[in-house]
């Protein structure tokens, strides 16, 4: 019950993060971008995002990733769960540099809302390779 109840929970904020992102590219920056106060909103959604996906969203993932080794996989750090963590420290660098950094500044000017556009572009595509390491951990790799 509690190893369903962890993996529940790892892959609900898998879902939330990566699904996070995809939404606000997809769905929401094309609309905004078109609204008069878009830097406001943008620094608005942003912030949020930043505190629930970034801050608890990717800590919690850690703390059940980790669970899932120890209670699904027996303690085994196979290649694939190094690889993922090696994914996870970089994507914990990008996003700081997004969120901390390019982020704040992209009300500045347009060349630095190019630099917050492309580390979230970056930060989507390193989400859907760690949900690839996901799989091939579940699939014994
Ligand atoms: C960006 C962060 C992460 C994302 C998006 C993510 C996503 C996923 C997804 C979608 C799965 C399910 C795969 C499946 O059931 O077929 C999974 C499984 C797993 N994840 Fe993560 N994960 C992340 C971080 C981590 C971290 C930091 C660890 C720690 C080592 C970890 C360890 C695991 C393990 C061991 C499994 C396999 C569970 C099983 O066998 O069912 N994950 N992950």
């Amino acid at each position: 019950m509690f190893t369903e109840a962890v993996l529940l929970l790892h892959l609900l904020l898998a879902s939330f993060w990566v699904g996070g992102m995809l939404f606000l590219s997809i769905i929401l920056a094309p609309f905004v971008r078109r609204l008069p106060i878009k830097d406001q909103a943008f620094q608005e959604v942003g912030r949020r995002f930043s505190f629930y996906g970034t801050f608890i969203t990717l800590t919690l993932l850690l703390l059940t990733g980790l669970g899932n080794v120890f209670l699904i996989h027996g303690g085994n750090f196979s290649r694939s769960v190094w690889e993922k963590l090696g994914l996870f420290a970089v994507i914990v660098v990008v996003s700081l540099v997004h969120d901390l950094w390019a982020g704040k500044r992209a009300v500045e000017s347009d060349s630095m809302k190019m630099v917050a556009r492309t580390l979230g572009i970056i930060n989507l595509i390193l989400g859907i390779m760690a949900f690839y390491l996901g799989i091939r951990i579940r699939l014994g790799f």
